[in-house]
């Protein structure tokens, strides 16, 4: 092992900041990403402070790895971390065959490659819709598995696709399951754009806080949850990327395929992070209630013992952090 990484994704928010972090920590990196859903700022900015460290290329791998097989001949890596893939959930219910044509063809196309030149650690970037709509809440990694969106499906499918190969022998991997990654790393040089038209809730906060938007609509008050509206398990960048860490020292030592929640445990609702983001920034967001959002769930929150007891993995942010931190990235103070 030689502290190399492939990234893929490495534009993306979480793949940035994860990129990011490792080449901080003295890794190389050789990241991929085709800017389908993503721009070349991120890459820039990377580039810029670890010119030494960090090979970028610009590839989309549903359709291609050429570039990447040139890129990595005769490179020996630690591990590939599979963070790239199109992420909207309404958007995949109206383009059902875009996103299983981008999740699925470019994760089989990372898999043959990898196969190839035996590289067999590997982490994908997994989400708790796996859970669909549970009625068991906090969710363990052994609850059922469904879908609820043509998203959710490809998750699904590529976490099958990974334990068929794990099963033969071909790969040893880790299944990070994210639960809603918000705020920004220390540096702040990479956060989620709220210009970009985002569908998450914290850029739409951000939104109005910039007066982009005069108001956030809040997508139902009538969920069976504490205030009415949807719970979920809001984590930090910083403790989500930790987990990348201890999962890629776990993998070394894996056989097979495992799955872990990151998550913090806790549930927050809608109205719980407006009132904790006006109260620690001293901004007013002003909303008002909207229909149900389709495809959304009343509540979803992990157990993440499992990533605790196992990869010695737990989060140490505040939801006080994370909203200062996604504000800070963007304002930049
Ligand atoms: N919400 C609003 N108004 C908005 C945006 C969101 O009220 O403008 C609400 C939603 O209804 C939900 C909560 O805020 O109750 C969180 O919504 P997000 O869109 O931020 O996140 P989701 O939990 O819906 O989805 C996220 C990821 C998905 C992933 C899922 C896993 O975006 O990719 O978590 O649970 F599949």
């Amino acid at each position: 092992m030689n502290n190399t990484l492939i990234v893929t994704g490495c534009a993306g928010f979480i793949g940035g900041t994860f990129t990011f972090k490792a080449l901080s920590m003295g890794y190389k990196v050789i990241g991929v990403d085709s800017f389908i859903n993503s721009n070349p700022s991120t890459v820039n900015k990377i580039a810029q402070k670890f010119p030494e460290k960090f090979i970028f290329i610009e590839e989309d791998l549903a359709k291609s790895t050429n570039q990447l097989k040139q890129s990595i001949n005769g490179i020996d890596f630690d591990a590939v971390i599979h963070f790239a893939g199109l992420k909207a959930v309404g958007e995949s219910e109206h383009e059902p065959l875009k996103y299983w044509e981008n999740n699925l063809i470019s994760s089989t196309n990372l898999l043959s490659l990898m196969n190839a030149h035996k590289v067999k650690k590997f982490i994908f970037s997994s989400s708790a819709t796996v859970y669909g709509d549970s009625t068991v809440q906090p969710i363990l990694e052994s609850n059922n598995i469904q879908s609820t969106s043509a998203y959710g499906s490809t998750k699904i499918a590529i976490e099958q696709l990974l334990k068929d190969c794990a099963r033969a022998g071909l790969v040893d991997v880790i299944s990070l399951r994210y639960f809603n990654p918000v705020g920004a790393h220390q540096e702040m040089i990479i956060h989620e754009d709220p210009y970009d038209m985002p569908n998450n809730l914290m850029p739409r906060i951000i939104r109005v806080a910039l007066n982009l938007d005069k108001k956030l609509h809040i997508f139902g008050d009538d969920y069976d949850t504490r205030d009415g509206t949807g719970e979920r398990d809001y984590i930090h960048i910083d403790d989500l990327v930790e987990g990348h860490f201890k999962a890629i020292e776990y993998v070394k030592n894996l056989k097979g395929f495992e799955a872990f929640n990151l998550g913090t445990g806790q549930s927050v609702t809608v109205k719980e992070i407006i009132t904790c983001f006006e109260e620690v920034n001293g901004i007013p967001i002003s909303h008002e209630y909207a229909d149900r959002r389709s495809g959304d769930v009343a509540k979803c929150f992990a157990d993440p013992s499992k990533a605790s007891d196992l990869l010695g993995w737990s989060t140490r942010k505040s939801l006080e952090d994370m909203c200062l931190d996604s504000w800070r990235a963007v304002k930049k103070i």
